[in-house]
């Protein structure tokens, strides 16, 4: 049964006739609107990102205009309501600190508003999870409008990949195979429109899993944010929010840990960003769903990698648009997916996909012809990280997954960045590289550092991959050994941060085991001796976040918002 306009939450501001009703309502005239605009209608906010410090999001104002004629079409009231924009780019030290601040902002701003429903926008890395928690936590009527990736760079005639060939690229010029004015070149033409990175990394994985969660309407996360299909999704967003208002149409109704099992599948067959782990299992925790990293570890050993996209493979999202999309790539996969799962759009994700083509198959491959038959990422235990790590073994170099060598210690990134080039660092090519308190509490934040560079001297003997241990996170455009998200981290004393130069270390990806091989009682007197650090913030929204934030195979939520404990509706006094 549809809500009746008396039932709306909105109009528990905007219906009474007494005082606080009238102050509602006058201020809502003040903007000029007339009562019947907004009285009884559905008010849908569209939560938006946009800011000109994130330039993945700066189209967004152009966009909310579109939202907003499909909720005027749909009979509905839009209000456009800002919300933090964490630019990957620019945000420092770590935008991922800033992550559960824009879901705490999602939440409240949702709560304390007279507001029915919700279209989210954003996309660039941290802003999908972060809205998304916001709006499950919340548990109103909200639909995802991703942002939508960037066109190809291209330098030379070369398409070129966010990220990736920037890491490419100034390899090459600390290995002084490129000039400074080829570097700028590239610098002109690697960004040249809107939009979030079109990598597979973590913005694209991470719209890409919102879709097969069932958060965004069929085939959204796949077009280019310059695209003019672009604007007509986010009209259909409009129009739709305004419906699932009427049909009260929440997140708990049709997200439940087979939609996640949908997401870990889908992540495996895109070779999704490595970030996708942490927050779909924070994502999961706001549903009150323990996905245990277990979950990615199972799926990676069965699902194949179909997707030709760098930094696993080839191509970049403007191609996978054009080689028919996710819808494309999930109805190649439909063995793996749990097609009776339900989604904003009312019907299932068997239904969004069906009939679904891929227009090329070099780009979104076959299931007979994948990228990399399975395991495109894999989870290790071992005495190196009791609670876990992640590696993404298809960005690997395949020889260095079965690797023992001795360590190379860094205590943390600055002691990295001071010593990695020198040339007296004791380093071969069968050296461990180990980046120590660079995880939640350590970076703070997790930074992007887990794929530490390859020593200058190491390069120029043509040296580009080594094995690499932090409990950091690495950029989902990234690539190389990298032995991510150790836990617990080294900042709390896990083990990562009683390793010492030259111990040797074993990493078995084939076992799924991360080993320091010492003895067991040289590893308990490093233990005792081991000295906790000092806080490192003492006031304020830092000091909030080192109190409660857990570890990376938790999520890195605050302790105090996972789970599904009621926060009460306000009083409208
Ligand atoms: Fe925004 Fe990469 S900087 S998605």
């Amino acid at each position: 049964m549809p809500k009746s306009p008396e039932e709306l939450r909105s109009y528990r501001w905007f219906g009474p006739d007494n005082m606080r009703g009238f102050s509602h309502r006058s201020r809502m005239k003040q903007c000029g609107y007339r009562r019947e605009d907004f009285t009884g209608k559905p008010v849908i906010a569209i939560v938006n990102t946009w800011s000109e410090l994130n330039p993945c999001h700066a189209h967004l104002r152009e966009r909310a205009e579109a939202v907003k004629r499909g909720v005027w079409q749909s009979g509905g009231f839009p209000v456009e309501i800002p919300a933090f924009s964490i630019s990957e780019t620019y945000a420092k030290p770590s935008p991922m600190l800033y992550r559960n601040m824009l879901a705490m902002e999602v939440e409240e701003a949702l709560r304390s508003l007279p507001i029915d429903g919700a279209v989210l926008m954003g996309g660039c890395d941290k802003t999908t999870p972060g809205l998304l928690m916001g709006a499950i936590s919340m548990d109103l009527p909200a639909i995802f409008l991703p942002a939508g990736p960037m066109l190809r760079g291209n330098w030379n005639g070369k398409p070129l990949g966010s990220g990736t060939d920037l890491w490419k690229y100034w390899t090459e010029r600390c290995a002084g195979t490129i000039t400074g004015e080829e570097w700028v070149e590239i610098e002109d033409g690697i960004a040249r429109s809107p939009g979030f990175c079109m990598t597979m990394g973590t913005a694209a994985t991470m719209t890409a899993l919102a879709e097969a969660l069932g958060f965004t309407l069929p085939g959204a996360s796949s077009i280019p944010a310059a695209d003019s299909n672009h604007v007509r999704m986010a009209m259909q967003c409009g129009e739709r929010a305004v419906k699932m208002v009427w049909d009260d149409w929440k997140p708990s109704a049709f997200l439940t840990m087979r939609s996640f099992e949908n997401a870990v599948a889908v992540d495996m067959a895109i070779g999704g960003s490595t970030n996708a782990f942490i927050h779909l299992i924070a994502m999961a925790g706001r549903c009150g769903l323990k996905l245990d990293m277990r979950v990615f570890d199972d799926l990676a050993t069965i699902v194949p990698v179909l997707a030709d996209i760098r930094p696993s493979g080839r191509f970049l999202m403007e191609d996978f648009y054009y080689a028919g999309g996710l819808r494309a790539l999930m109805a190649e996969m439909t063995e793996f997916l749990h097609l009776d799962e339900l989604t904003v759009n009312g019907c299932t994700i068997g239904a969004n996909v069906a009939g679904a083509k891929v227009i090329n198959p070099e780009v979104i491959r076959p299931r007979e012809n994948p990228l990399v038959e399975s395991g495109g990422t894999a989870v290790l235990y071992g005495s190196l990280c009791p609670d876990g790590a992640v590696i993404k073994t298809s960005a690997a170099t395949p020889k260095l997954l079965q690797h023992t060598g001795p360590a190379v210690v860094f205590r943390d990134y600055n002691d990295m960045d001071a010593r990695i080039h020198s040339d007296d660092l004791q380093v071969t090519p069968d050296s461990v590289l180990i980046l120590q308190n660079a995880g939640p509490l350590g970076g703070p934040g997790m930074p992007e550092w887990g794929m530490l560079p390859i020593p200058r001297k190491l390069l120029k003997d043509g040296v580009r991959d080594m094995v690499r241990i932090s409990d950091a996170r690495m950029s989902g455009t990234a690539y190389g050994t990298c032995v991510l998200h150790v836990s617990p981290e080294s900042f709390i004393g896990g083990p990562l941060a009683l390793v010492r130069d030259g111990d040797l270390v074993r990493l078995d990806v084939d076992g799924r085991r991360l080993d320091l091989l010492i003895a067991d009682d040289e590893l308990a007197r490093r233990n005792a001796a081991w000295v906790k650090p000092e806080p490192k913030f003492a006031r304020g929204y830092m000091s909030l976040y080192a109190d409660r934030v857990t570890q990376a195979h938790q999520g890195c939520d605050f302790d105090f918002l996972d789970g599904k404990k009621p926060t009460p509706e306000p009083e409208i006094h």
